[in-house]
């Protein structure tokens, strides 16, 4: 039974995560017409001094204008911290820091709440699920948006928004969520936002699965920019190969295969040529994945192409490639074109 007492204002959003994903989302709600009661969760008392410093307020800038939203409340996460139950919350952490991060405020979540999931890569719903909330009278409700949208950081309460792009938000499939958070979503300007049905979501995020397992961790092991990746024809070589073994999984997948799109949605040539459109339209881009190993920090490698060789296992298809391509990343391997075929050697 849960130990959360009284109940926070109606309609509050709590964003847990501050990287450039929570601010900008933080940034865009505070600018809402009508806006909705915010508070930021942090999880370290130093980052809440750092946070008083700059009067609770986050900088984001846009086409070289710096625009700054708060003060918004804030909030640190400790047992004897708030104990009020959490209507709305942004999920904005790592994919890898889900499970850590819902865990220190579950007592707060009930079966009213609503959880926005906003993160790269797949499998981390049913991972929270099955570690949190398996049972389904205390499950909250789930949301999951996928979103294009370029930012980098500027230091811990600024970022620049560099690629404006877009956002699609839609319940996860079966969760009977409010409309409320998807109403605040799409209705913030700044994210470009538009609601899409269950299993368009699924779709996308699937598409969008793709995409990051094309690019990120081949930019990882090249080490380069999005836009030099695919002027290589060793590269392109073998992110075909990567895509055949992902394509024959995505096909086999009991969620996509009853739909009457999926074979031309998602056969390897449609799929390449979103993956190279996505490319060139994030050419100066430094992949989230090329930030994290080159900050030392985890990446995101086991939701991303670790989900489509965990998926190609279930189903008895050989992903040897993007296995490969999962060690390397996790080993830090960086390498060039001609050393590709020691670790690629059918491209
Ligand atoms: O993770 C990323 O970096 C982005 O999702 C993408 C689309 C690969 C662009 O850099």
């Amino acid at each position: 039974m849960s130990t959360a007492t009284p109940r926070s204002p109606s309609g509050r959003i709590h964003i847990l995560g501050l990287g450039n994903l929570g601010r900008l989302f933080a940034h865009a709600l505070a600018k809402v017409e009508n806006a909705p009661p915010i508070t930021l969760l942090l999880h370290r008392a130093s980052l809440a001094d750092e946070w008083e410093k700059v009067g609770r307020r986050i900088e984001i800038t846009t086409d070289g204008v710096p625009d700054r939203t708060g003060p918004f409340d804030v909030e640190l996460v400790s047992p004897q911290g708030s104990q009020h139950i959490i209507d709305n919350l942004i999920v904005a952490t790592k994919t890898t820091k889900t499970i850590p991060a819902v865990s220190a405020i579950k007592h707060r979540l009930t079966s009213d709440s609503t959880i926005l999931f906003t993160q790269n890569g797949m499998g981390t719903v049913e991972e929270l699920t099955k570690a949190l909330f398996e049972d389904p009278s205390t499950r909250p409700n789930y949301l999951a948006c996928v979103t294009s949208h370029g930012v980098y950081s500027q230091g811990p309460f600024r970022s620049v928004h560099a690629g404006r792009a877009s956002v699609t938000i839609g319940r996860v499939a079966h969760s009977k969520a409010p409309q409320y958070l998807i109403d605040k979503i799409v209705q913030a300007p700044v994210l470009s936002a538009r609601e899409v049905t269950p299993s368009e979501l699924l779709r996308l995020q699937f598409e969008k699965l793709v995409v990051n397992a094309m690019i990120n961790p081949l930019t990882a092991v090249f080490n380069c920019r999005n836009g030099e990746l695919f002027n290589r024809t060793a590269i392109v070589r073998i992110m075909r190969l990567l895509l055949r073994e992902t394509c024959q999984v995505l096909l086999s997948l009991p969620e996509l295969r009853d739909d009457p799109t999926t074979p031309s949605r998602f056969s390897t040539q449609n799929l390449e040529t979103v993956v190279l459109d996505v490319a060139e339209k994030t050419a100066m881009n430094t992949s989230s994945m090329l930030q994290d190993v080159r900050a030392g920090r985890e990446t995101e490698i086991d939701y991303i192409n670790g989900y489509i060789v965990k998926r190609g296992r279930e189903a008895g298809i050989d992903c040897r490639n993007n296995e490969k391509l999962v060690q390397m990343v996790k080993e830090g391997i960086v390498i060039t074109v001609d050393e590709a075929s020691q670790y690629f050697p059918e491209y």
